[in-house]
């Protein structure tokens, strides 16, 4: 809900117009990926405006006025879009069909598949821009959001031991997790090879 003193103003009604429709884009991307592969590339859909207490903290954190244009124009994961994809390849399937969508442009690009990240972090980042809205989509495999997910729950918590030791075990998981996707999608190309 949009609060009396909203870092966002008057442009949260806006913000959620653009989230929506670039829902709606990703699942007609899904829709039209799934006509060619058979299967339905998008295992789930979540998205969401930033919290104020998050954009605040994030404006002090970059160093920015707690201000409507800082929110809107230099932090550009006000409007946050996550898609959970089936196999790896969707990933990118997900991302070609992003860029046709209507009046969205891909502004950046990062990929943490192709360039993991020292703790294991994998992840295609992109930062889109629609009628004048900045979002972030992060886009990835249902084992890297797992891992993701844990790492998250584990890092928020304090005094955690033996921090080099966790460290390269979570590397190690997410390592394995990797492997997994390789496997799961030479394992659907051996079924279509198959049945077709
Ligand atoms: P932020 O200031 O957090 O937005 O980072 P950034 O501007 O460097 O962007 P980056 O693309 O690296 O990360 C953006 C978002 O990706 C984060 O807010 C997290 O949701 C997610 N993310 C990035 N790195 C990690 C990670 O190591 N672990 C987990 N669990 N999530 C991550
Ligand atoms: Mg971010």
């Amino acid at each position: 809900m949009q609060a009396e003193n909203s870092i966002y103003a008057d442009r949260y009604a806006e913000m959620e117009s653009v989230m929506l429709s670039l829902a709606d884009c990703i699942r007609t991307a899904a829709d039209t990926v799934k006509s060619s592969t058979g299967t339905n590339p998008v295992e789930h859909l979540k998205y969401r405006i930033k919290a104020q207490d998050s954009m605040r903290e994030k404006c002090r954190r970059n160093g920015l006025p707690e201000t409507t244009e800082s929110a809107l124009e230099h932090i550009y994961d006000a409007i946050g879009l996550r898609v959970v994809c089936t196999f790896l390849d969707d990933v990118y399937a997900i991302r070609d069909y992003l860029s046709a969508c209507a009046d969205v442009e891909i502004v950046n690009e990062k990929d943490y598949i192709q360039n993991v990240k020292p703790n294991g972090y994998r992840s295609l980042h992109l930062i889109v821009r629609k009628d004048g809205y900045y979002a972030e989509i992060q886009i990835r495999t249902i084992s890297m959001d797992t891992w993701a997910a844990l790492e998250h729950q584990i890092r928020y918590k304090k005094n955690v031991g033996n921090s080099a030791l966790i460290f390269e075990e979570l590397k190690r998981c997410a390592d394995e997790l990797a492997s997994t996707d390789v496997s799961m999608q030479i394992i659907r190309a051996a079924i279509n090879e198959k049945d077709g």
